[in-house]
Parts: C-alpha cells; structure tokens; sequence
C-alpha cells in the first residue's frame, strides 16, 4: 500500500497561466490502434502516467518494441515485431482499458486472448455491446474462468446499432472495422474529442472514415494501415479541473492550449455560476476570471456534447460553495456518487436519491482526511482542500496517477498550498 499522500492547506486565490498535458482518454485508445499497423509509430504530447506505463507494458507484451522519452513527453512505438494476441491478467486487472485492444488484434490477428476487465468503483462496466458487435462480424468466443479467447476467420462488414453511445465500444469497434472489407456503420456512435482523435490518427494510417448527422461512422475497408505521427489533442478533463480549481478559489487562469470548443455545456454552467470566460481565438484557450460570490447551477451528465461525467465531481466540490441548492443527475455511470461521503467528511451538505445529488451551498469546508476512491473524484477532493478552512490529506493517490500527470506541481505554481508527502 502506498504510503503517499497528499497534503492540502486553505490556499489562496490561483492565478496564472498553465499548460495542459495530452488526453488521458485519447492516448490510450490511439496506443490500442497501433497494433494495426506494421511499422515505426510516433506519438507526442503524451502524458506522463500510469495507464500510459501500463499500455507500453500491454504493447510490449505483444511483442511491439517501445521506446517513451518522459521529457520529451514522445512514444516511438515499432509494430513490425508484434506477434501475439494474448493480454496477461496481470495487465487486464490494471486497466480496464486494455480492452480496447481487441478490436485491432482481432483486425490484426483474427484472435485476441485476454482476461475480462473487471467492474470498478463506477459500476460494473460492462462489455456486452463490444461483444455482441464483434460476434456480428463473425467473432466466435470461447470463455473459461476470468479469460476471454475471441477467434474469427475473416471479420465480416456489418452495420452496428449501439442502444447507448459507449466510448469504448464505439472505439473498439471502430478499430476491428478499418481493415474489414467492405462498408461499416456504427450507429448512434459515441462522437466525444478523444473518438475524433482516434479518428484523426486512424485517417493517417490510411482508413476510410466519414461521419454522417447526428452520429453515424461509415468505415471503408482497407488492406493495410501505415505506421502514423500524431500529436495526442490536450486533455479537455483536466482544463476543465484547473478552471475548477481557480473558481473555487476566487482567482484567475488562463489555459492557452484549452480546446475551448470541446467544452461549451461545461463552460457556459461555469458563467451561469458567475464566473467569466473568454475563449482564445478560434475556441482554442480558455481564460477564467472567478466571481467571490457563486450561484448554484443544475445540470445531468450526458454523453457529448452534454456535460462529461468526468467533469462531474470536481464540478460538485464547487457547488458545494455555491449560493442556493444545486441538482446533479449522473446518467452515464451506474455509481458515480462515492466523492459525496468524502465531500460531506468537509462540512458539504449534500443529499442523495439513487443517482442525483442535490447539493446545498454552504459557506466554508473544513479540512479533514479523506480518500481519492477514482480518478476523477482525487480531482475534485484535491480541490475541496485548496477552498477548505484548515488541512486536509488525501490518500488514493495512485487513483489521480492514473489520470493526472504532474497536476499537483501545477496547482502548487499556481499558488495553491498542496504537495506530495509520504507517511513514515
Ligand atoms: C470512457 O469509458 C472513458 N474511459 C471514461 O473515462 C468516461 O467516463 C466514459 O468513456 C464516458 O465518457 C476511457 O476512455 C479510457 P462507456 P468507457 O462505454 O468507454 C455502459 C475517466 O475518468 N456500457 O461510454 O468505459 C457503461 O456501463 C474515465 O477518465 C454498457 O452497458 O465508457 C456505462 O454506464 C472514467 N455496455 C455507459 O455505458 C458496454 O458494452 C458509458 O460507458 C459498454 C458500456
């Protein structure tokens, strides 16, 4: 167990500029992709994390050769030597991500062999539209215990009808199509940032892909994809926790690489709040400038362009000092509410019905001890400690690792009183 921790003093307002780091949720499906290539790939901007280690080591068990220069925040990723389709437990349990491989090596290989991804804390995160889409191209599975064999002669083109938009799956599929011959469509496709980069990069190895209103992909088989450079887009989740962070200590930053565009829903509840936004040229950038008295704003996550379910607990930590009672209804995760105990732990007065949290302004937090139990609620704890009466330490540390590259050394120059500690 790590004895790491987070320690986390009132701070004062946040001020200033910061750079934002590559999309945690486009690089790892981009990796993924790579395996349908053969040849020398080249990612930048790609953000220094666990997952980002965790799908080098995927990659590498496959047999691709990787090379990742931290500075440099570049991947040089050779496929030419990829020869199995077997993921190990030991990389499956470590994340769920990993899935998203077996799209390219059924693509690849015409097998893939890997244990099934677990559930976590947001649900059980269920595959089955993944499944059911590649049993439709002609995949046969065979399961026993935790592992998953998936085998198939030639996959067929097909048209897939997903009941939900899922990011994953509308990703997985996508990447088992590019080399199916003949015309795909996956209808009611998931169409967030990081799909379209994954598009983007699959359009350089040489795919067919064109998107038809309101949210169809139709994918053109090729014979063979080509080795790729791509620059991985800037992390619209983590712009969106900085912003947070500045609102929530009455202060004023500016993110010059923020896609501003991405992030209208989210953006306009912050001016709802009374904060001001300014967006750079071109919807590229994005300044705030925090309102000393913030009003309360209701809202539901939804898939995009509605509001990110994963801007949704950092956004709840600000509302907790809100003015006036605020109403979040989580649609897209099953279980998406665990911050609320840590949150109430400060002094938040919140209520729960099954997934809506209605949440009632008050006028401090108080520091307390508390738990990062995801990647998203370490943010909005994090930023429940900047705003917090007194000291507060989180511990889950590597919960953020796993999404936030370096986003304690950037609060802390941006004048918030937090670092990295370790217990004795
Ligand atoms: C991706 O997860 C992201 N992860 C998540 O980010 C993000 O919250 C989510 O999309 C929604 O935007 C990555 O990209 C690595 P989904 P994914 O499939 O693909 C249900 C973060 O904090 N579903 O869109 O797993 C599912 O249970 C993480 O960065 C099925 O029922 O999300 C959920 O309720 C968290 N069957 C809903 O769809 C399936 O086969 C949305 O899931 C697949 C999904």
């Amino acid at each position: 167990m790590s004895n790491e921790f987070i320690s986390i003093e009132t701070s004062p307002p946040l001020k200033g500029t910061a750079s934002l780091v590559g999309a945690k949720n486009a690089v790892l499906v981009i990796m993924a992709s790579l395996i349908l290539t053969r040849g020398k790939n080249r990612l930048s901007n790609v953000p220094n994390s666990e997952d980002v280690r965790h799908m080098i080591r995927l990659l590498e068990s496959l047999g691709a050769i990787v090379a990742y220069d931290i500075d440099k925040k570049t991947l040089q990723v050779d496929t030419t030597t990829l020869r199995s389709a077997q993921i190990g437990a030991d990389i499956m349990r470590k994340m769920r991500a990993s899935f998203l491989a077996m799209g390219p090596l059924l693509a690849r290989c015409g097998e893939a062999d890997m244990a099934l991804p677990g559930g976590c804390v947001l649900g059980p995160r269920p595959i089955d539209y993944h499944i059911r889409s590649f049993k439709k191209m002609g995949a046969q599975f065979t399961q026993s215990n935790e592992s998953l064999h998936a085998q198939v002669k030639t996959l067929q083109a097909v048209d897939h009808i997903l009941t939900y938009p899922s990011v994953g799956a509308t990703e997985n599929i996508m990447m088992a199509t590019v080399l199916t011959p003949g015309t795909s469509r996956i209808i009611n496709a998931a169409l967030e940032p990081e799909v379209l980069d994954l598009i983007d990069a699959l359009k350089k190895m040489g795919a067919r892909i064109e998107l038809e209103p309101p949210a169809t992909i139709v994918i053109e088989g090729v014979t063979s994809l080509n080795p790729i450079d791509h620059h991985i887009m800037y992390d619209r989740l983590e712009a969106g926790s900085l912003l947070l962070a500045a609102a929530i200590t009455g202060g004023e930053i500016s993110l010059p690489e923020a896609p501003g565009r991405s992030m209208t829903v989210f953006l306009s509840l912050l001016e709802q709040m009374g904060h001001e936004i300014t967006l750079g040229e071109g919807g590229t950038g994005v300044q705030l400038k925090a309102t000393r008295d913030p009003r309360a704003v209701s809202f539901k996550t939804m898939p995009y362009p509605g509001f990110p379910t994963d801007l949704q607990a950092p956004m709840m930590t600000a509302l907790c000092l809100a003015s006036g009672k605020s109403v979040i209804h989580e649609t897209v995760f099953e279980n998406r509410l665990v911050h609320v105990r840590e949150l109430q732990k400060m002094g938040a007065q919140i209520s729960i019905e099954g997934q809506t949290a209605t949440i009632v302004g008050v006028d401090e937090l108080y520091g307390s001890a508390v738990i990062a139990s995801d990647i998203r609620a370490g943010a909005a704890l994090l930023l429940a400690g900047l705003a917090a009466r007194g000291h507060t330490t989180m511990t889950g540390v590597h919960h953020l690792k796993r999404g936030y590259d370096g986003i304690v050394p950037k609060l802390a120059a941006l004048g918030g009183r937090i670092s990295t500690q370790y217990k004795e």
